[in-house]
């Protein structure tokens, strides 16, 4: 690192200066306004990707380095470059993920590490993930704990992999003893062919056969896990890129830049130049971590001209501890106060550290680790945001804000009297404030911290709180003799529940004063109806809860103190219980079944490899040519409305403007749509939607496009507006034809015969999920040949679609115009249609203005207007047996389209079709609707409308379980179809696994044990319960579109034996195209190595349906194959003359004998088809089961849940790569458990006053919460059902993208299982509905008891979106 010198040695800097994975870089003036990743992605490093630009994410991670003047050390960090201000980091290193290792010189073992171990599916997430890890290992002299990995990566999404490959992949890096690890996670067996699979790799070796006997780092193939030591070791430290010595020597200096807009940075190294600032600058904000700024300035879009960072004035970064408490710099970041007061934790009394035990609690939950390592105690203090999650606690642990003046005049206010209003604090221009007294805690004074969020890790509180309690011995009584107890989340400011603390003082700590207090807290907290955030009714109860909780746990804490009585009921304990994660130990089973040289083998994903190193390329990444713009979109503000005027001049006079343009100015047809045309491209006279596209503008920048989109004026006139199903419902607001109706057997009869014992009625409500795909929407547009052809980079799963409205929108033929994807960084579904439309929209600049154009949306405009998968509404009528056999099913079912048909009539068809789950139900009758509201319209996603129609009725099933009084798994067993069944749309069961796969299940997961273990938990625990479920499902596998299932191919053979695939399926991590280059491996019997998937082209494989239904490698790979064989055939004569050893020779002899080489494959799906008149048919080419169960725990005053297990069970035939099959299933479960239980959409409607009507609320990352590595199941076994071939596809195997999604919904009704529980607990026996999702909300006011009752009844039904 270089020799260390003292501080007047420091050479004083003379020009702002970064190194970037080690080169230095000049940063010249101007450059305030940018963001580091702006910057890194500028230079050219476009491994760092945008996912989000708020901070949500983590796909901008990069480490960053620098040196500590103060402990003379080097500190390596990870943190979000979208938030991190270019000149905030000034003078550091910066490493991106190029900087961690490449394909040219070698991987990094963390990078080696995630590629073997299948932890990048479509790759967007992972350099995100890579950085996170390669920031632990290099600030950690020491192997990471499993625990801190988990916690490094809690700022990281992934919306594919599950994060159960991350995990596993990252944590050998933990350990030094890999056996553990390894034999735990893949099982040995043995596969058919006799080869045994390596426990470490997952592959086919030769170490077994003797499983007792067999050490992984034996295996005799060679392989031998990374493990910790070796990335510490020489073998690749020589690689590692030091800490630039130049750094070392070098002494900061005062900064004074200045940035696009007049925007001013300063940088001054001491308090007096911060004074000086302050004084000149009144309204100059002081900015260290900008998270709060930066979504202020990005997102809010407020305007601040000068900025005073001041991460480097040592009087605001001090951190001690004396006699009486600890001074806290406000410029001190959460993770160095984390370690602070760990330490301080060790070194003084216990009893004096109860504030700082509260504090380091509540930071565990506070954003990911990229934000702690920035954001300061000072922002989140002078921020004074309502849910800041340490103010109650300042407050409450009587903590003092020193706060100094621009002439340096200090005083002192007590953190309770510092918030005066929302976001106002009591701050004059000219203060700043300047640190933060914690007080030491005396002996019998408590100090807790509390927070409900939707998702644990990395989210902002519902609400939070803190609170302290000192309790003396009076007459031998304990009597509170000072308390303060504060809520975030309760009112435009941290309160303080000054009532009940007054009531406090004095009172003996007994019941009494429980019960007392929490009457007083009811008047200490009202949140009117209409209070912004809604969740009123939750919102109270949490107050409460959290009180008893506080109550039970000082009283657990008192226990046993002389005269102190208050103990605490042993199943009343687990309420106080801190939530601690176990370590996820995730298990695969699977059976290899090799065919040829690559097919039924789990390899990696082919471009794995340079995903990891972030040289894989994505739509944004692609160069911008000379002359290229960035287009911003207009959006309509109302979600119905008729355009009255659009006045478009401050646009044309924004900086950097190129164009502007309007329906009026489309050269082809403005109207388009997937199946039948009901959509404008840009809306020309009325818009029907919040977010419609009225028309798009140009400019040099994306950030100048986006400010002139922003100039344009648009009069309205407003009309009324469907907000819902239920009023399409009431005001029959339908799609044309959209009337759809399935039926077997006499319904109406069956319920007046005598058969049915039972008839219930009830409705189920489904709301909506946003796709998440880690790369948001983008197209980039060129011309050709002076304009007179349209080429196009989009990510979509759909290329065909973008070239077809394309030629559409510009008047062109289809011939002339070309759509390109290499690969896109998540889709699932969000874009097969919707993509196009934008796509469309940015052609037409490009084609008029004949210059590149590039579309590429930010996050919250991506949620707000790309759709999203329907919310549904299921009104049913079942009729059943006192045994409960199903005999009649009557549903209505609507879904909610928005505003346009797009794929809504297929998905509710799907719905339809999957309405019977596994049942056999002699009587069905099934109408559905398709809804018209003005919402954008929502379209494919995951499983298509299957999920739903699942969901529906195991609702059912389960309500019938507790009608008869059995379990809903005997229900589910004696309705069962089998074999030969026929469903209510004429298709017979053929070859059905569903018994089979629900016994191994049952036996696997030990069903009936667990079952047992569950009901003593909850007979012992009163404010935890848990719950446990197991759900079949059948997935049925082809478009039911018929003319669609259709796929085509492009296989071509050169002379150096290499084969290039090219076919019309799009890679979006699902691993398409490594499946389909093992089939084509196999079908030349050479290596996988052998063949090459470049890219997806409409100019290759013309007309190819979108990459969807699950079925593209049964499609694709039988096209493929196709091509294969009749290259195969064309070569046959000169192979049958058994002269070449090698394929090489092969191919140059068929060359020489000038034999074709290059060959189209074609495929269509037999035996399928639909008459929706007779609604009956033959619509899938077969079906997938699966099964899983899951075990959840969740807390009954807050509604925290967590999945304690879960064992998943598929049949995928003979997979063709287990590895890719089972990240599917891992993939689809999670993403499905945020379907179930995360996440929730909310729109300004009727339900939710406080959002104007038509918007969309959850909007982003901070609002909208996907799983995180948190949420997946602590136990997680998936295992793929042994010996099953699949006739009806490719090589025997079965689809997989789809089925397993709705199995998460056995986490549902897991969490409906124990709420069961804790309604029994409170006297609540009977039916109750849940809507989904089943958020912490809704879990907790399910759990109706004492501290409900006050504001609602047991029925209550939180607001949801549908
Ligand atoms: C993804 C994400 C997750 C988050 N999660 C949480 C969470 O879980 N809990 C929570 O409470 N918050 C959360 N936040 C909010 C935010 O991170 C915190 O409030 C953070 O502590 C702000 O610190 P900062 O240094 O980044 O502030 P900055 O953005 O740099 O500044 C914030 C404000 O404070 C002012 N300021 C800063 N220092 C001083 C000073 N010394 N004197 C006067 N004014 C000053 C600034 O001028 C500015 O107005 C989250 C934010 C993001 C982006
Ligand atoms: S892009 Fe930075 S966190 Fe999402
Ligand atoms: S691999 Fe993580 S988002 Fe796709």
């Amino acid at each position: 690192m270089g020799s260390l010198k003292s501080e007047e040695d420091l050479e004083e800097s003379k020009d702002a200066i970064l190194y970037v994975n080690g080169v230095r870089k000049v940063l010249p003036d101007g450059f305030a306004h940018l963001t580091l990743l702006e910057y890194l992605r500028d230079v050219g490093l476009t491994g760092t990707k945008l996912g989000c630009g708020e901070g949500g994410c983590g796909a901008c991670t990069v480490m960053v380095s620098y040196f500590d003047q103060i402990y003379k050390k080097c500190v390596h960090q990870a943190i979000n470059a979208c938030l991190a201000p270019l000149y905030s980091v000034e003078g550091m290193h910066v490493i991106t993920v190029e900087g961690v290792g490449n394909r040219k010189f070698g991987l990094h073992p963390v990078q080696e590490s995630l590629a073997s171990r299948h932890g990048s599916q479509c790759g967007f997430c992972t350099p995100g993930f890579i950085m996170s890890m390669y920031a632990l290992l290099r600030s950690n002299k020491t192997p990471p704990t499993e625990e801190q990995i988990e916690e490094s990566l809690a700022g990281n999404l992934c919306r594919c992999t599950g994060y159960r490959p991350i995990l596993d992949a990252f944590r050998v890096f933990a350990k030094s003893n890999d056996l553990l690890y390894t034999s735990g996670s893949v099982s040995l067996q043995e596969p058919k062919n006799g080869e045994f699979i390596c426990p470490s790799t997952g592959k086919p070796c030769s170490c077994g056969p003797n499983k007792e006997t067999v050490e992984p780092n034996d295996c005799q193939n060679g392989y031998k896990p990374v493990s910790y030591n070796e990335i510490d070791g020489s073998s690749y430290t020589n690689k590692e890129i030091i800490f630039p010595p130049q750094l070392l020597m070098r002494k900061s200096s005062h900064l004074s830049l200045s940035g696009f807009g007049g925007i001013k940075w300063h940088r001054p190294l001491l308090l007096k130049q911060v004074l000086e600032l302050k004084s000149r600058y009144p309204d100059a904000k002081l900015v260290v971590g900008n998270t709060e700024l930066g979504i202020e300035t990005r997102l809010k879009k407020i305007h601040y001209p000068v900025f005073i960072s001041v991460t480097h004035v040592p009087e605001l970064n001090i951190l001690t501890a004396d006699d009486d408490g600890i001074e806290i710099g406000a410029g001190v970041r959460l993770s160095e106060l984390q370690k602070f007061l760990k330490k301080v934790i060790e070194e003084r009394p216990v009893y004096e550290t109860a504030s700082c035990k509260a504090i380091i609690e509540q930071i565990k939950w506070f954003a990911g680790t990229q934000i702690r390592n920035v954001a300061s105690v000072g922002g989140n203090i002078c921020t004074a945001s309502p849910i800041s999650d340490l103010n109650p606690l300042w407050m409450a642990s009587g903590a003092k804000f020193k706060i100094v003046d621009s002439k340096g005049s200090i005083r002192t206010i007590l953190a309770g009297n510092f918030f005066l209003g929302y976001r106002k604090v009591d701050l004059e221009n000219n203060e700043i404030l300047l640190s933060v007294f914690l007080p030491w805690t005396r002996e019998f004074e408590y100090v807790k911290e509390f927070k409900q969020a939707h998702r644990r890790d990395d989210d902002i509180a519902l609400v939070n709180g803190g609170m302290r309690v000192f309790l003396e011995k009076n007459n031998k009584n304990w009597v509170v003799s000072d308390a303060c107890i504060v809520y975030g989340g309760v009112a435009p400011i941290s309160l303080s529940a000054v009532k009940t603390k007054d009531y406090l003082i004095g009172k003996k700590w007994n019941k009494e004063l429980l019960q007392n207090s929490l009457e007083i807290l009811k008047q200490d907290v009202v949140i009117s109806e209409d209070a912004p955030g809604g969740m009123v009714e939750f919102r109270k109860s949490l107050t409460l809860s959290f009180f008893f909780k506080f109550f039970l746990w000082v009283s657990h804490q008192m226990d046993g103190q002389d005269s102190f009585s208050e103990s605490v009921p042993v199943s009343y304990l687990s309420a106080v219980e801190s939530f601690h994660r176990p370590s996820v130990m995730g298990s695969q089973d699977y059976e290899i079944t090799k065919q040829g040289t690559a097919v039924g083998s789990p390899e990696v994903h082919m471009s794995a490899r340079l995903q990891v190193t972030g040289e894989a390329e994505y739509t944004d990444d692609t160069p911008m040519p000379p002359g290229g713009l960035h287009a911003a979109l207009i959006l309509s503000k109302k979600p119905h409305a008729r355009l009255l005027s659009i006045d478009d001049s401050g646009a044309r006079s924004s900086p950097g403007f190129a164009g502007i343009f309007f329906a009026k100015d489309i050269p082809g047809d403005n109207i388009s749509g997937p199946v039948i045309e009901d959509e404008e491209v840009f809306a020309s006279e009325i818009v029907t939607c919040v977010g419609q596209v009225v028309g798009v503008v140009v400019a040099d920048t994306h950030e100048n496009a986006k400010l002139a989109a922003r100039k344009v004026v648009i009069e309205y006139e407003d009309l009324p507006a469907i907000l819902s199903i239920e009023d399409a419902v009431k005001f029959k607001s339908y799609h044309p034809n959209s009337h759809r109706c399935l039926s077997k057997g006499s319904v109406d009869q069956c319920f007046q015969s005598d058969q049915c014992h039972k008839i219930i009625e009830g409705e189920v409500r489904i709301g909506g999920q946003e796709h998440f795909y880690l790369e948001p929407q983008g197209t980039f547009v060129w011309t050709m040949d002076g304009g007179h052809e349209v080429h196009m980079i989009s990510s979509t799963q759909a290329p065909q679609k973008h070239q077809k409205y394309v030629a559409h929108v510009l008047g062109l033929p289809m011939s002339k115009v070309v759509c390109k994807v290499k690969r896109i960084g998540g889709g699932f579904g969000g874009k097969e249609t919707r993509s196009a439309f934008f796509a469309a929209v940015a052609s037409v600049p490009a084609y008029m203005l004949n210059r590149p154009v590039k579309l590429i949306l930010d996050r919250d405009i991506d949620m707000q207007v790309s759709g999203q998968r329907h919310s549904f509404l299921g009104k049913y009528k079942v009729g059943f047996t006192n045994e409960g056999k199903v005999l009649a099913l009557d549903l209505e079912i609507y879904n909610n389209a928005g505003n346009s048909l797009d794929l809504s009539q297929a998905i509710l068809e799907r719905a339809m079709y999957h309405s019977d789950n596994v049942y056999e139900i002699p009587n069905v009758r099934i109408n559905g609707r398709v809804c018209f509201t003005n919402y954008p319209s929502n379209t494919a996603f995951r499983g298509f409308g299957g999920p739903q129609g699942m969901l529906i009725t195991e609702n059912w099933i389960q309500r019938i379980a507790m009608e008869v009084e059995k379990s809903p798994e005997e229900i589910r067993e004696i309705n069962f179809m089998s074999e030969g069944s026929i469903s209510h749309y004429g298709q017979k069961i053929q070859d059905c696994t569903l018994h089979r796969l629900w016994d191994e299940l049952k036996k696997s997961c030990n069903f009936v044990k667990v079952r047992s273990e569950v009901e003593d938990f909850n007979l012992h625990n009163r404010w935890k319960k848990r719950g446990i479920a197991i759900i079949p499902t059948k997935f049925g596998i082809s478009f039911t579109t018929k003319f669609m299932n259709q796929a085509g191919a492009l296989v071509q053979v050169y002379t150096d034996g290499t084969v290039l695939v090219t076919h019309g399926g799009v890679e979006m991590g699902q691993g398409l195209h490594t499946k389909v280059a093992q089939i084509a491996a196999s079908a030349f019997e050479i290596p996988l190595s052998s063949v090459f998937i470049s890219e997806t082209s409409t100019d290759k494989v013309p007309n190819a349906s979108p990459t969807a239904a699950s079925a593209s490698s049964d499609m694709y790979g039988a096209a493929v194959l196709d091509a294969c064989k009749q290259i195969k055939t064309r070569m046959e004569p000169i192979a049958s003359m058994k002269k070449h050893t090698s394929f090489v020779e092969l191919v140059n002899a068929c060359y020489f004998e000038r034999i074709d080489l290059s060959a189209h494959g074609f495929y269509i799906v037999p035996d399928i088809g639909f008459d929706w008149k007779t609604g009956k048919g033959h619509p899938f080419r077969y079906f997938t089961y699966g099964a899983a169960f899951a075990e959840v725990e969740i807390d009954t005053l807050t509604g925290d849940f967590h999945t304690r297990a879960a064992d998943v069970i598929l049949d995928l035939g003979f997979s063709i790569n287990p590895a890719i099959d089972v990240g599917q299933i891992e993939g689809a479960f999670v993403q499905g458990m945020g379907w179930v239980a995360l996440e929730e959409l909310k729109w300004g409607d009727e339900a939710h006053k406080w959002i104007p009507p038509g918007c969309l609320f959850t909007s982003g990352p901070g609002s909208y919460k996907i799983p995180s590595v948190n949420d997946v199941p602590h136990r997680f076994k998936v295992s793929l059902l042994k010996d099953a071939p699949n006739d009806k596809a490719i090589h025997s195997s079965k689809a997989v993208g789809e089925p397993p999604f709705f199995l998460a919904s056995s986490v549902f009704f897991a969490i409906k299982d124990a709420i069961i529980a804790a309604r029994a607990g409170s006297g609540s026996h009977g039916w109750f509905p849940l809507d989904n999702p089943a958020t912490p909300e809704r879990i907790r006011m399910a759990c109706a008891d004492e501290f409900t009752a006050p504001f609602v009844q047991s029925d209550f039904r939180p607001k949801l979106s549908v």
